[in-house]
Parts: C-alpha cells; structure tokens; sequence
C-alpha cells in the first residue's frame, strides 16, 4: 500500500492505474477510521481494480465554534485498517497541500445546503464540496463511497456531481451500527459510558418511526410528534432536529402520504458536548 501526501504524485499514480485499465476506486475520509469506513473500503476493493482511501481533517468544513482542532487523528491505527481492507494508496494530504492561501474558487451546492445540517451548520456544505470536488480531481475515481450515515452529505455530492457533469458514480453504502442500533461514528469516541447509553435514543427513535410509518394510514406529522416527545423525554439529549423528509430533496413531506410512499427520518441532536447525527430510510405502509 502507498502512502502519499502530495497531490500531484497522488494523481500520478492513479493515471498510472488507469492507463493500466483498472476501474478505480475513492473512498473520501477524515480518518478516526471505524468499520463503517472499512465497509466503504470493501466495497470499493470487491467493486475496483485500483482503490483510493484519502485521509484528511478538511478545516473548511467545520464551523469556528465546531470540534476541528480536536477531531480524532488516529493516523498509524487509520493506515492499518486501510492496509487490511486492500487499499492501494492512500492520500493523506496537509492543509497548505490542499488549500493555497489566497485561494479564491469554492463549490456551493444550493437549496438543499439550506436545511437540516445546513442550517445548523453554516458554511459547513461549502467546504465539503469545495473539498470532494478537489479530491475527486485528484484521485480520479470511476466510483467514489460515501456512506449513508451522512445522509444529506450524500444527496449533496450526488446534486454536485451530476450538476458539473463530474465523470464519477456516487455510491451510498449503508449505515454500520453497534449491537445495540447506534450508527457508528469518530465522533462516538468522545461520548463518556453514561453519553453512550444516551446516544442511543437517535436509533431508537427512528425505529419507532419505522414502525409507526409502517401502520395503514400513518401520518407523517405524528410519526414525526411522536419521534420528538421520546428524545425529548431522553435526559442528557439536547434535540436539534427530528424529522421525515422526502429522500431526494430532503423537502418536508405533504400532509397525508400514500401507501409505499418513501421518507428518510433524520435526526440531530447533542449528548453532552458531542454532536450526533443520524438516519433512517422510511417505507408507508
Ligand atoms: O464524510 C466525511 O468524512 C467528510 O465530510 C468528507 C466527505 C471526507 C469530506 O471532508
């Protein structure tokens, strides 16, 4: 497995790949890598001829009063889990090998970066895609993995992609929980034990709204009440949203939906001082 630092020679070598006929593979990541990272990168290793892990703490993403300087950097332990999942190269850049100082271009996504995290977290869409769009260019994906857990991140790559004809496919590969329903996360390692056992309200919640949604007849509204009032009732949780929206524009749904109607459940909220998020996909019954 390689490991490269510099974007030009990143590039280099999976020209090289290509220029072999491999189908290549990225899998975008901040490192504190878990095993829903793995199962991006295995999916990318049973799909890819030549797959791609990038390992970077992207400033631009965070919000000034957010957790960047102390977001988990677990480096050695991250190139590990990459070498075991059959990764090729991984690209761990610094801030100045991305970003020039006077850099005057960024990528904007808009109405769907106004709702949900967007709206909780200012700014924050911009830098992302800012940062995939650069990494994209870098590493020159065929297929590039993001997982479900960053439900409206997903929707936002795919807008972008297909909005600046962007030759990649978007894959979404689904959500690894803990036995016990809560989606893993880097930011789960900041939860103290009593937070933990908090934290899994956000999954026990949208459960409840998959039930519920499943009843003949459900209507969002309710589903969505009664999703609120149990994470309300959940001590040490500070609710920031909780909602079932459309799957593809995350719009809010219409009063009264049809049998077989889709939904998405998303929900934020603080335990203690770690900020949660999570999602469901949702079926009427
Ligand atoms: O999901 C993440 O880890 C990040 O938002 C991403 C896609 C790697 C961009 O920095």
């Amino acid at each position: 497995m390689l490991v490269e630092s510099c974007p030009q020679k990143t590039w280099q070598h999976v020209t090289a790949a290509r220029q072999r006929g491999l189908l290549t593979g990225c899998v975008p990541t901040m490192g504190a890598l878990h095993q829903g990272h793995v199962s991006l990168m295995q999916r990318a290793r049973t799909e890819c001829g030549y797959v791609t892990a990038t390992i970077f703490v992207n400033p631009t993403q965070f919000g000034p009063q957010e957790d960047f300087s102390k977001y988990p950097r677990t480096l050695q332990a991250d190139l590990q889990l990459c070498e075991q999942a059959g990764v090729d190269l991984v690209f761990t850049p610094q801030a100045d090998q991305m970003y020039v100082a006077d850099a005057e271009t960024t990528v904007q996504v808009g109405r769907l970066t106004t709702v949900l995290e967007g709206a909780h977290r200012p700014g924050h869409f911009d830098g992302v895609t800012t940062v995939v769009a650069k990494l994209l260019m870098i590493t020159q994906p065929h297929k590039a993995y993001f997982g479900q857990k960053d439900f409206q991140q997903q929707l936002v790559v795919r807008r972008m992609v297909r909005d600046l004809n962007i030759p990649v496919e978007i894959v979404t590969c689904p959500i690894i929980r803990e036995p016990d329903g809560l989606a893993m996360s880097s930011r789960n390692r900041y939860l103290s034990v009593a937070e933990r056992q908090t934290a899994v309200a956000l999954s026990r919640a949208l459960r409840l709204a998959a039930d519920l949604c499943s009843q003949p007849a459900a209507v969002p509204a309710e589903v969505e009440r009664q999703m609120r009032q149990m994470l309300l009732q959940t001590p040490g949780l500070e609710l920031q949203y909780a909602v079932l929206a459309d799957p593809d524009t995350l719009q809010p749904l219409p009063e009264r939906v049809l049998s077989g109607a889709r939904a998405v459940g998303l929900i934020a909220a603080r335990v203690g001082s770690t900020r949660l998020i999570d999602n469901l996909l949702l079926s009427f019954g």
